[in-house]
């Protein structure tokens, strides 16, 4: 006789097997991502992946360096989330379930190739940004934002904050609506403080044509006027957001 598998006691296990996995893929790279990083390597654009700088919700953002010894930026956008995580422990294998796990990595690239191209948009437009390097599906590789090594702190870390690094970032917002560019998640989490202020993290980065660019610019300005604007360095709202538009 068959023996059954009491049902009762699957879910335990099952939490057990997925609380293990995410923890061991919250420390070590999943075996696709080891294979692009070695393709990576032997094309020559990098020697090492040196540590991580930071691990967070979407993306993992890797210290790296070159065969010449300089530095660069690895950012690793995860495929395998928390919430994307459980449902696959209930989908893997089942191969009615193929588009689906096809359908989230496809999205996670799209995020990165996003990223890499409002990069060189950036680029073009001479923005304070890092340089893109390379993409390799869930990879962007751009240039490392720091000293000897070590990564400027995000503006929320760091004091003091100036009217100049304010304009500057104005002046950035600006280049960048000229060259077409909203980049829709402006905060002081996602500027980094070097002599002058550099803009990072373009996943979310639109182009005019999209139907909600002018609402996310204007989320922009405000969250930066916002900002500076408790530190006691003010702007009019209105003023700026014509200036900004203003050829
Ligand atoms: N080019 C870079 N050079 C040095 N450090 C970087 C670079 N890009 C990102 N970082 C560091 O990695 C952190 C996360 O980067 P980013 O904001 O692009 O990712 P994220 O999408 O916000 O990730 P998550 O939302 O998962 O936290 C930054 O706050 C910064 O400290
Ligand atoms: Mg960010």
């Amino acid at each position: 006789m068959a023996r059954r598998v009491s049902k009762r006691k699957a879910p335990p296990k099952d939490e057990y097997l997925l609380k293990e996995r995410r923890k061991i893929e919250s420390y070590v790279f999943d075996r696709r991502v080891l294979l692009l990083l070695s393709r990576i390597l032997k094309k020559g654009i990098l020697k090492s992946v040196d540590y991580p700088v930071s691990t967070g919700k979407e993306a993992n953002v890797f210290r790296a360096t070159t065969p010449d010894g300089n530095f660069l930026a690895v950012k690793i956008y995860k495929i395998e989330t928390a919430g994307f995580l459980k449902k696959m422990s209930y989908l893997e294998g089942d191969p009615r379930f193929k588009s689906i796990k096809h359908k989230d990595r496809e999205i996670v690239k799209l995020f990165a190739r996003k990223e890499f191209k409002n990069l060189q948009i950036c680029e073009r437009a001479k923005v304070h940004a890092p340089l893109p390097i390379f993409l390799s599906e869930n990879i962007v590789v751009m240039s490392f934002i720091g000293e000897k090594g070590i990564p400027y702190a995000t503006m929320d870390m760091v004091e003091p904050k100036s009217e100049k690094d304010l304009d500057s970032i104005l002046e950035d917002i600006k280049k960048m609506y000229k060259a077409g560019l909203v980049h829709a998640d402006m905060s002081e989490y996602n500027i980094m403080l070097a002599k002058v202020p550099y803009i990072i993290d373009f996943g979310q980065g639109v182009v005019l044509g999209h139907p909600n660019a002018e609402k996310f610019l204007e989320r922009d300005v405000r969250n930066i006027l916002r900002y500076f604007e408790k530190l006691g360095i003010k702007r009019d709202f209105e003023k700026t957001l014509k200036w900004i538009k203003a050829t």
